[in-house]
């Protein structure tokens, strides 16, 4: 595996690869890498020749409350997982490569609606500066295909939005979550909990998939009633606070518009937020009616 910290050295060597002809498939993460990620490699290789993967912690994504500095920084354990997945090149871009003006004064890109509510809200300008270093790092790389994770759901519909609305000749493939045995999604979040958290973190997928039932069942059963959603959801909200989490937010959205469900919808997404001790959990769920 090739790894480069330089533009000059990257774009070298991807027009190298486009010389002779071969296709890239992209895998931007943050690093600290596990089964999740490496799932996504996993999914690039089958639909390009070459897996170029960027590890870097967007600072333009956090917020001024989040603790950036304390993120978990791993990159010689990471860089061994990359290459026992056979990733060909490896960019690791520092904040001044990536924002050589300083996040101030760059330009961003914003994508509205589906970047809106959620953990648009929970978190301000977070979509905008994920929306941004995706498009820089696509800009960079130029991939032909590029892999994201379900786990942040929001994440992909913000991303396949941007490319469709830029018209950015890049396929988009969502990879669905990892999860531990007990349903608890991977995360490098996951490293803040304590072994009580751990213990109890399930319940948010578990929730979820209870949520999910008694809309299925509702709709078998009063097909010509809307599903109570909202009071739905707030008993699932009000069951994960009793373990002990805090509810951020639970929510069931239109699969790809991420407005609020309505009655005829048959593609539904649930997505949740939760604070576990330290750690912001997040989670959703798709159920296609
Ligand atoms: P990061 O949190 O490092 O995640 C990198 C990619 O791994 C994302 O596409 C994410 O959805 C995926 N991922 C994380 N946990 C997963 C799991 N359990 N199963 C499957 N995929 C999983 O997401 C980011 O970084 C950043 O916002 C980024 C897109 C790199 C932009 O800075």
């Amino acid at each position: 595996m090739i790894t480069v910290s330089d533009i000059l050295q990257l774009r070298q060597q991807v027009k190298a690869w486009r010389q002779e002809g071969l296709t890239i498939a992209f895998v931007p993460t943050m690093g600290n890498l596990h089964e999740g990620h490496i799932s996504l490699v996993d999914e690039a290789h089958k639909h390009a020749d070459k897996v170029i993967a960027s590890i870097f912690i967007n600072p333009m994504q956090f917020g001024a409350n989040e603790d950036i500095d304390n993120y978990p920084r791993t990159m010689e354990n990471d860089q061994q997982k990359l290459i026992a997945a056979g990733t060909d090149l490896l960019f690791t871009p520092t904040p001044e490569i990536i924002y050589p003006k300083g996040i101030a004064k760059q330009s961003f890109v914003e994508v509205p609606n589906v970047s809106e509510g959620y953990c648009g809200e929970s978190r301000p300008g977070h979509f905008r500066g994920v929306a941004t270093v995706v498009c820089k790092l696509f800009n960079l790389v130029q991939p032909d295909v590029a892999c994201f994770g379900l786990k942040d759901y929001q994440q992909v519909q913000v991303i396949q939005t941007m490319v469709e609305d830029l018209s950015m000749p890049i396929d988009i493939i969502a990879v669905p979550t990892v999860r531990e045995a007990n349903g608890l999604a991977l995360s490098s979040r996951n490293g803040y909990l304590t072994a009580e958290e751990k213990a109890v973190a399930p319940a948010l997928q578990q929730n979820l998939q209870w949520l999910a039932q008694e809309i299925e069942y509702s709709r078998k059963n009063s097909p010509d009633h809307s599903p109570d959603f909202i009071g739905l959801t707030k008993k699932a909200s009000m069951a994960i606070d009793a373990t002990g989490m805090k509810t951020d937010y639970i929510h069931v959205c239109h699969a790809r518009t991420l407005q609020p469900a309505s009655e005829d919808d048959t593609e539904l997404v649930i997505l949740a937020a939760a604070h576990c001790g330290k750690a912001r959990l997040i989670d959703n769920l798709q159920l296609f009616l």
